[in-house]
């Protein structure tokens, strides 16, 4: 059959996207907006079964990061058509990243219960039995990490941290009242009550100032930058919204053991209460958190419509397998088992 004049052959279209994908090769002229959008189709569909993931690696995960950036800060509409057609292959490939997180852990979200009790059981056994979760590495920042190590460790923590107070605000959008009014709360704590003193962002950013911390995208694993890129992959898109709400809730739910944890090590290396503040306040806040997410936000919309569990459930598993690939880096950085 004859091929259509300015169409590259198929294959070697999908070579230089994947090139492209990795962040080292520039745009092919000969590639129209149609044969683009075909093979980044073809792309994100089966590539990742065939050979190693496209989407889980430095190359990626680096370029999704920038783009986040880029595209969630405020700007100008002068270069709204540039960014428009960056817009399109990139939420493309986004979709492709998500799709392929979900279909790891569709089989374990499919066994959640759907009725409301049940399912809020399902997932605060996460805390206990969810991927990730009790990892060894926590135990070892408490009580022998030394201060370069810790440092290390909280360098990738904070190049991959998304913003929880953004991603709660992205996420409230159109949600009925009950799980709406919940999420306003805890949107209202991450905004230290109207006080910039108690703000949980800067709060953050504080503790990377005294530890002298240079968090950067190209410093950062792709693991910790593919979790940041996934939690805020299912707020910025509305097909995923339930599920940002149980990728959210089971940070609540989680994050009290790991941060008492990384209290204890800033603590061991001789950070004071105000300077530790970060990790002492949500090994304790986030019980509170968890306890009022689940019960106002996960019961009611389960209870209103039960096809959300399986959602939520996913968005739940997704975030514990990002986090179970971040402590796996990291121990191995560290040399341990
Ligand atoms: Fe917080
Ligand atoms: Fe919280």
């Amino acid at each position: 059959m004859m091929r259509p004049k300015n169409e590259i052959p198929r294959k070697q279209a999908r070579l230089i996207l994947i090139r492209q994908f990795k962040g080292n090769a520039a745009p092919i002229p000969e590639l129209n907006n149609h044969t683009i959008r075909r093979e980044f189709s073809v792309a994100t569909r089966f590539i990742a079964t065939a050979c190693e993931s496209q989407f889980l690696q430095q190359g990626f995960q680096e370029r999704l990061s920038h783009w986040n950036r880029q595209r969630l800060a405020p700007a100008y509409p002068g270069d709204w058509e540039e960014r428009f057609q960056q817009d399109q292959v990139m939420l493309r490939l986004e979709h492709g990243f998500v799709e392929e997180l979900r279909s790891r852990i569709r089989d374990r979200a499919s066994q959640a219960p759907t009725d409301p009790d049940g399912f809020i059981q399902w997932f605060e056994a996460l805390e206990q039995s969810g991927p990730g979760q009790h990892d060894a590495l926590f135990p070892w920042l408490a009580e022998e990490a030394e201060r370069d190590e810790i440092r290390w460790f909280l360098t990738q923590e904070a190049a991959g941290e998304a913003g929880f107070d953004d991603l709660v605000a992205l996420t409230q959008v159109k949600l009925p009242d009950s799980p709406k009014l919940e999420l306003a709360r805890n949107y209202w704590d991450e905004m230290g009550r109207g006080n910039a003193k108690g703000m949980h962002g800067p709060m953050l950013a504080q503790l990377v100032t005294t530890l002298d911390l240079s968090p950067s995208i190209e410093a950062t694993v792709w693991e910790s930058l593919a979790l940041a890129n996934a939690m805020t992959a299912m707020a910025t898109n509305r097909c995923y919204a339930w599920h940002s709400v149980g990728a959210l809730g089971v940070i609540e739910l989680t994050a009290p053991g790991r941060s008492a944890h990384t209290a204890r090590a800033l603590r061991r290396i001789g950070l004071t209460q105000s300077e530790r503040r970060y990790f002492d306040l949500h090994a304790v806040l986030d019980v509170k958190h968890s306890r009022d997410w689940n019960e106002l936000a996960i019961k009611p919309l389960v209870a209103q419509d039960p096809r959300r569990a399986t959602a939520i459930a996913e968005g739940a598993l997704i975030r514990l397998s990002c986090g179970e690939r971040c402590f796996d880096r990291y121990r191995a950085h560290f040399g341990l088992g």
